[in-house]
C-alpha cells in the first residue's frame, strides 16, 4: 500500500485523565498498537508523540515530536510524510476494519480527498439558556470520522493555507474544503468511535474482546 499513513497521538487525553491515549492498553494492547494493526499493509507509518515522550520500542512506525494542537501535530507528520497518498487517523480509534480502510484508500485514490462519516442517531437541539431550544434537522448533518485520505501534496497545500490564514480545524478535511477542495464522503463504521470520556473505555474493552476472538473483523 504506497500510502503514509500519520498518526496523530501528541494529546494528553485530558478528558479520560488517564494521560496521553497511546500508552493506554484496551484488551491487552495499547491504542497505538490497535491504531497500527489497522494498517498491515502501509508502506510508511509516522506518529507523532507527546513533546518528552519517548517512543515505544519495536513498533512498525518512525516517531517524532508532536504540536500544541492536532492540527500542529498533523502538520508536523505531513512534513515528513514521504508518499503521495496519506491517511490520518487518531490513535484514540483502534477498532478500524479493513474494509473502512479500503473504501477511504479508493474513495481519495478517485478523488484525491475522502471522509468516513455517520448518520446522527438522536435528535439534534440548540440548548436555549439551559433550556429546549430549536430542533436541527438531521437529516443532511454527519459525524466525521478518522481515516481520513488525502493526496499528500493537497494536504500541504491545505495546512499552508491554514496557517497563513490562521483557520484552526479539529479535523484536516475541514482545511482541504477551507481550501475549496471537495472531500468526499464514505460510509464510516460506529465501531470506530473516538475514546474520549471514561465510560468510552468500558465500552473498548468489550470490543476489544469481540476482535481479539474474530480476526476476520480486522
Ligand atoms: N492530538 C495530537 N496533538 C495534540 C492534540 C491532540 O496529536 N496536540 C491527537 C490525539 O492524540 C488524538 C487526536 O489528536 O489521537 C484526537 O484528539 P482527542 O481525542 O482530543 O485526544 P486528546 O487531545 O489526547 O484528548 P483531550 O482533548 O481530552 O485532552
Ligand atoms: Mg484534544
Amino acid at each position: 500500500m504506497e500510502v503514509s499513513v500519520l498518526i496523530p497521538a501528541a494529546g494528553n487525553g485530558e478528558r479520560l485523565g488517564l494521560g496521553p491515549k497511546a500508552f493506554l492498553r484496551v484488551g491487552g494492547r495499547t491504542l497505538l498498537e490497535w491504531a497500527l494493526a489497522a494498517f498491515p499493509e502501509a508502506a510508511e507509518v509516522l506518529v507523532a508523540l507527546p513533546p518528552g515522550q519517548s517512543p515505544p520500542q519495536g513498533l512498525r512506525a518512525a516517531f517524532l515530536e508532536g504540536g500544541r494542537t492536532r492540527q500542529e501535530s498533523v502538520a508536523r507528520l505531513l512534513e515528513a510524510a514521504s508518499l503521495p497518498l496519506v491517511l490520518v487517523h487518531d490513535v484514540a480509534r483502534p477498532f478500524v476494519s479493513q474494509s473502512l480502510v479500503e473504501r477511504v484508500l479508493r474513495a481519495t485514490q478517485a478523488q484525491g480527498a475522502a471522509v468516513p462519516v455517520l448518520p446522527v442517531p438522536d435528535t439534534l437541539i440548540r440548548s436555549e439558556g439551559g433550556a429546549y431550544g430549536s430542533v436541527l434537522p438531521r437529516e443532511a448533518l454527519r459525524l466525521v470520522q478518522t481515516p481520513q485520505g488525502f493526496f499528500t501534496a493537497l494536504l500541504r497545500e491545505a495546512h499552508a493555507y491554514a496557517r497563513k490564514r490562521g483557520i484552526s480545524a479539529t479535523d484536516d478535511a475541514q482545511l482541504v474544503q477551507a481550501l475549496g477542495y471537495p472531500v468526499a464522503l464514505v460510509e464510516g463504521e460506529r465501531t470506530a468511535f473516538k475514546i474520549t470520556y471514561p465510560e468510552d473505555l468500558v465500552l473498548a474493552e468489550a470490543l476489544a474482546r469481540a476482535w481479539n476472538g474474530s480476526p476476520q473483523a480486522r
